[in-house]
């Protein structure tokens, strides 16, 4: 603390990351990441990029990746914001987008960087509960409000939302903006990208940490109506005008040039992930259905608190939320590859004969 801090200062409380360990050698299944690298094509484009051009700014409108993902999408490039991370994007959506008069809504367990932002940028906000299935209940919804946002699929959950509840929820709900937070979508959940045309309230972002396996060079997106595109370039341009740099933009274009490589991968990730439910199952475990890279699980008979410590001894780090209580019990698994899945249930099975 010091007496030179702003009053907003003093009132926020960050987002804290998933570990990022120091030591060596630990299976790392906390922030999920993938498991594979990304496609050989981007690793090529970032050497080529690693010339003479560096000392240059990058291109402050990403116009070649804009372009890019234009393209796979089907839209125009004005439909398109691009961003350092999703969570840049997201928090630009925030402060251009959700803040007004009535609150934002987005539910009780979800990316816990929301009500950060909204600290962030003094947005009014009201949690609405998933059900007792956990799910996103559409109609809960379904009131006055200055924004809905949540993931599809949820996070930290990982159950997916069918597209047709998110039509409902856009019919019904055509004042406020809608954002989708699609970081996980690619790993078995509807998008609603294909609603776009339909809906000029509705916002989706995208993120390439996950997917794309490119977490460390920060790239995320959001693809909506022109009008919601030129709010957050409004807010970016009042930022940061670089936020994307020479060597992102470079990888985000051979990434999307690899359609080959993303499919294997992804299809990779989905079927370890069908194998490690069916793994935890059969140690007891109940396990959420997921349309994600990653699991939420708990055991009848062992707190989450525990099983955490105790896999943490063992090399294996995952991801603990102790708050809200009614998820305290559970562990959020990312899908590893398959030594990496094969060390996770060994560990598992000697905590639970111990
Ligand atoms: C639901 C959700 N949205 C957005 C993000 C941000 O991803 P990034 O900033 O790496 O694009 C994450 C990261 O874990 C996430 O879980």
């Amino acid at each position: 603390m010091s007496k030179f801090w702003s009053p907003i200062v003093h009132a926020l409380t960050p987002y804290v990351p998933g570990e990022q360990p120091k030591i060596q050698n630990l299976i790392k299944l906390n922030t999920n990441e993938n498991p594979y690298g990304p496609s050989p094509k981007v690793i090529a484009a970032l050497q080529a990029e690693a010339a003479d051009s560096l000392r240059l700014y990058p291109d402050p409108d990403s116009s070649r990746m804009k372009a890019a993902i234009a393209e796979y999408h089907g839209l125009q490039t004005n439909q398109v914001f691009v961003g350092n991370g999703s969570d840049e994007v997201l928090a630009h959506i925030f402060q251009a987008l959700l803040k007004h008069d009535l609150p934002l809504l987005f539910p009780d367990i979800t990316y816990s960087f929301y009500p950060v932002y909204c600290g962030l940028y003094g947005i009014q906000y009201e949690t609405v509960p998933l059900n007792a299935r956990f799910e996103i209940a559409i109609d809960d919804y379904l009131r006055p409000n200055g924004g809905i946002i949540f993931p599809n699929p949820n996070a930290p959950t990982g159950i997916p939302l069918p597209l047709a509840d998110i039509e409902g929820l856009l019919q019904a709900n055509k004042d406020s903006v809608v954002v989708i937070d699609e970081a996980y979508v690619d790993f078995g959940t509807e998008s609603a990208v294909a609603l776009i045309s339909r809906y000029p309230n509705l916002l989706v972002t995208h993120t390439y940490s996950k997917s794309r396996s490119l977490a460390g060079l920060r790239i995320g997106y959001a693809v909506g109506d022109a009008g919601l595109i030129e709010a957050l370039i409004r807010v970016k341009d009042s930022f940061n005008s670089y936020p994307i740099d020479r060597f992102a933009e470079a990888g985000a274009v051979a990434a999307l040039q690899d359609e080959a490589y993303f499919q294997q991968t992804r299809q990779q990730v989905i079927a370890a992930r069908e194998q490690l439910v069916d793994d935890l199952q059969a140690l007891g475990f109940e396990v959420l259905p997921s349309g994600a890279n990653f699991i939420f699980a708990r055991h009848p008979q062992y707190a989450g608190e525990q099983l955490a410590a105790g896999l943490r001894e063992q090399a294996v780090i995952v991801r603990h939320f102790k708050k809200p209580a009614r998820i305290s019990d559970f562990l959020r698994i990312t899908i590893g590859n398959e030594s990496q899945n094969l060390a996770l249930i060994a560990a598992v099975k000697s905590l639970l004969q111990a």
